[in-house]
């Protein structure tokens, strides 16, 4: 399974992201309108689209990942006439600079990263599409490394809080929608300009819990191949657990204080990492 990953300006990717797409980004036409979902890997992309796409009353038109498919992908994102929610897990440096002229606005979602590695492991296990992983520990030192798809947590998130005071960006952390799921709705709502009732809130957010989301997968009239991950088209593998904390389940205490010395020293003029999980 070794050829399913190529490394471009850097970062792995699976041939479900062909070199010749990646190339052409940055051509994109972005419109002034398009409001971008960013991530790294298993961050809680899949339950943040469920919420926007509630949260619109008009045709928008969730895409399929940027950075998923050949070089057609350009023209079928042309094609589209509604506005545009457009998922990725791009950093921001390989993000089509279109996006940035245009300002368009930009949503970025963060989870500890401890749980994002344990969430990408099964990933890894489950996905056809990922190169095949023996164990936890041969995972957690990919991971820490950056050897995996998308590259680097730590770099992912140190290349968008660089922007952390731009206008246009939104930054979220997947805890606080656990949290307080209602509050992070509304601030969602009023970046995006919508005007959005407490009632219509409450019911966005009984629609976006984690059973319920999982159960719509499973039946049939939702369509089971529209994800927001260019790593899998099959809906099925997104919904694992959906919990904070996962990570003391899977961490040994020695991997526990390897992980919190790389992470004080990749993160130390990260404010948003060490705020949250410093
Ligand atoms: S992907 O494939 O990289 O885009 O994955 P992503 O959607 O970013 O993240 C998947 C994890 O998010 C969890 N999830 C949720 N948690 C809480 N509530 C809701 N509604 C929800 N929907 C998805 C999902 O279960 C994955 O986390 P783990 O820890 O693996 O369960």
């Amino acid at each position: 399974k070794a050829d399913l990953i190529h490394v471009f300006k850097g970062i792995p990717f699976t041939t479900r992201s062909s070199p010749e797409l990646l190339k052409s980004l940055d051509n994109f036409d972005a419109r002034e309108d398009d409001v971008l979902l960013v991530s790294y890997p298993k961050s809680g992309t899949h339950w943040l689209a469920g919420v926007i796409t509630k949260l619109y009353n008009t045709q928008v038109t969730l895409t399929s990942p940027l950075e998923f498919g050949d070089i057609s992908k350009l023209e079928e994102l042309n094609k589209i006439s509604s506005k545009r929610i457009i998922p990725t897990h791009l950093d921001y440096n390989m993000l089509p600079s279109n996006f940035m002229n245009k300002k368009c606005k930009m949503i970025y979602i963060i989870r500890n990263p401890k749980d994002t590695a344990v969430s990408m492991y099964h990933y890894y296990r489950d996905n056809p599409n990922l190169p095949t992983v023996d164990t936890w520990t041969a995972f957690f030192d990919l991971f820490l490394k950056g050897d995996v798809v998308c590259g680097s947590w730590f770099d992912h998130l140190l290349s968008w809080e660089e922007h952390k005071n731009d206008k246009n960006i939104l930054f979220l952390f997947y805890e606080d929608m656990k949290k307080d799921l209602p509050k992070t709705v509304k601030d969602i709502s009023v970046f995006l300009d919508l005007n959005i009732g407490d009632h219509e809130i409450q019911d966005i957010c009984k629609k976006s819990s984690f059973s319920e989301m999982k159960r719509n997968t499973e039946k049939e009239n939702s369509n089971p191949n529209h994800t927001v991950c260019a790593l899998t088209s099959n809906r099925k593998l997104i919904f694992r657990k959906g919990t904070v904390g996962d990570w003391k389940n899977h961490f040994t205490p020695k991997q526990n204080v390897r992980f919190e010395e790389i992470f004080n020293e990749k993160m130390k003029l990260s404010k948003m990492a060490k705020g949250h999980f410093g």
